[in-house]
């Protein structure tokens, strides 16, 4: 009889900590893994009974008690039922996160008997060139927004000469309604370690460092504690599980800069410089850390690698549709009644996402938007519902996927002051190195500022766009680069909302 309590910050944050040591007085063994996801139900607890794992939740910690009495600790009493037979968990194509709330996720033992280190050790049999074909043909696409092929990456940084070459896992995830980089790294930091170790050996790499942002205290303490358990069972070190290869990882924490999410500021950051944009080119393939070629892949995108080689290139591209191949991890979060994560493959809507999964908003008011891909990302209204989830269709529609954070709003949300909020942002985490960036964004809170108050609106709407132009076209990365996405959506779809 095994009882199950996550750690994840998510659940403790709630009190899963003191509904643990509540259920553990009463003498049953408490196993802490990750979350499931179902935020709105946590803490999660699970009871393993003959059938599988029976859910309660949300369990407060002066619950716990009362649910015993009431068989809890027998499967019996009232509960949601299986977990994996709830809607939500059944619904989903659970791969890059399959063992996320299963597993004790500082337990290598857990790992392997959930099918861990299956894919680093198919990856040692083959060659490093074969390894990248092998990515290249499974279709995974950059998870931490861009949406670049992984394998022709790694096929640029293994076709590199160089004595040093590095794999850096960008892990600063900094856009507003994304977590999943966290809840992979708290519930099953194993997987991000193999799948960094398979990059490292296809391209020829001896040592990683993980970025991890300083906001995420629970996922560094996780990630540094499984790095020391895997060196331990050679999953890491000068001979990964006795082939003769060696990989050695670090871990290094931010300092709250959202640009520091920026792969080359991230760069800088870890060289122990301030946190500024480089020049693309060089890209960092070429020319990363410390000037040597690097692999800087997101969290998801590395944690996604194991399963591919493990099962092969074709069972994941399998899934998906069009150039969107495999699986993604949606976070949905804001005014929502049902928030968390949904792993699906890509082609699922958005009505789907918000309404299926979601139940709509957590206010019971009708939805009147979406920001889909972080602050950076566009706002859609209920009528572009029917969008698939996929990086073509969304670039179509003059929006993007990025890292997969879906943040809802109802009915009461002022699109103006949303767009607004772009540019303050932008204002507020610019790295002040490219003027569109660095003075287009104070100009455009006094150009909202103007139109919301009906100076000259009609010209300075005209303004507005020709702000917007210039900071796409003129900005040096994403962070000046994006911001008029928010903005030019919010005026398009929420029109009269910047009428005085
Ligand atoms: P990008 O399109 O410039 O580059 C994508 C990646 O491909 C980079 O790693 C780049 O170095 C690499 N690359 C490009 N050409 C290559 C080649 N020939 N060979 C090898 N590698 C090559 O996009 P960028 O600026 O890296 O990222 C922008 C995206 O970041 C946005 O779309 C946004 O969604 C996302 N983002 C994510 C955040 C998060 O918290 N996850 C925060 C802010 C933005
Ligand atoms: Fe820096 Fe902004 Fe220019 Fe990017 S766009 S380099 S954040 S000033």
């Amino acid at each position: 009889m095994r009882v199950f309590v996550p750690r994840d910050s998510a659940a403790r944050s709630v009190g899963a900590d003191e509904v643990a040591e509540r259920i553990t007085a009463s003498g049953v063994e408490v196993v802490r893994t990750g979350s499931r996801g179902m935020l709105w139900l946590e803490p999660l607890v699970e009871v393993e009974t003959t059938a599988g794992r029976i859910g309660y939740g949300p369990v407060m910690p002066e619950d716990v008690d009362g649910l015993i009495a009431a068989g809890m600790l027998d499967g019996r009493g009232e509960s949601l039922g299986l977990v994996e037979e709830l809607p939500w968990m059944k619904r989903q194509e659970r791969l890059t996160f399959a063992r996320v709330g299963v597993v004790d996720p500082l337990s290598a033992e857990d790992y392997e008997v959930h099918g861990g280190m299956s894919g680093l050790r198919a990856a040692l049999s083959m060659t490093p060139a074969e390894v990248v074909e092998v990515v290249v043909d499974s279709g995974l696409r950059g998870r931490g927004g861009a949406g670049f092929p992984t394998g022709i990456k790694w096929r640029t940084v293994l076709g590199a000469e160089a004595g040093l070459k590095f794999v850096c896992c960008n892990a600063d995830e900094g856009d507003s309604g994304t977590f999943a980089d966290r809840m992979l790294i708290e519930g099953d930091p194993f997987t991000l370690i193999e799948g960094m170790a398979i990059a490292a050996y296809a391209v020829g790499a001896a040592e990683g460092y993980v970025y991890l942002r300083s906001e995420y205290p629970d996922a560094v303490a996780t990630l540094k504690d499984a790095i020391e358990l895997a060196k331990t069972n050679r999953w890491l070190g000068p001979d990964v599980l006795g082939s003769g290869f060696g990989f050695d990882l670090h871990v290094r924490v931010g300092a709250g800069a959202y640009i520091c999410g920026e792969e080359t500021s991230m760069l800088e950051s870890l060289e122990g410089k301030r946190g500024m944009v480089r020049a693309k080119p060089p890209i960092p393939a070429l020319q990363g850390l410390f000037g040597r070629p690097t692999v800087v892949n997101n969290v998801l995108s590395l944690a996604t690698v194991p399963t591919i080689l493990a099962h092969g290139a074709q069972a994941y591209a399998s899934y998906g549709t069009g150039r969107s191949r495999g699986t993604s991890v949606f976070q949905l979060g804001g005014n929502v009644a049902r928030g968390g994560i949904v792993e699906t493959a890509f082609g699922i809507t958005l009505d789907e996402l918000v309404n299926d999964f979601g139940g709509g908003t957590a206010t019971g008011r009708p939805t009147r938007a979406v920001q889909v891909g972080g602050p950076l990302g566009a706002y859609l209204p209920v009528e572009q519902f029917g969008l698939p989830m996929d990086y073509e269709e969304f670039a179509k529609a003059g929006a993007m996927v990025g890292h997969g954070g879906i943040v809802v709003f109802d009915d009461t949300v002022d699109m103006a002051a949303m767009a607004r909020f772009a540019f303050e942002f932008c204002a507020a985490e610019s790295c002040g190195k490219c003027t569109p960036c660095r003075v287009g964004a104070v100009r455009g809170v006094e150009t909202i500022d103007r139109i919301v108050a009906g100076t000259e609106r009609a010209k300075n709407l005209v303004v507005l766009e020709d702000l917007c132009e210039l900071m796409t076209d003129g900005s040096l990365c994403a962070m000046g680069g994006l911001t008029p996405m928010p903005v030019r959506s919010a005026v398009r779809h929420f029109g009269e909302d910047f009428n005085a």
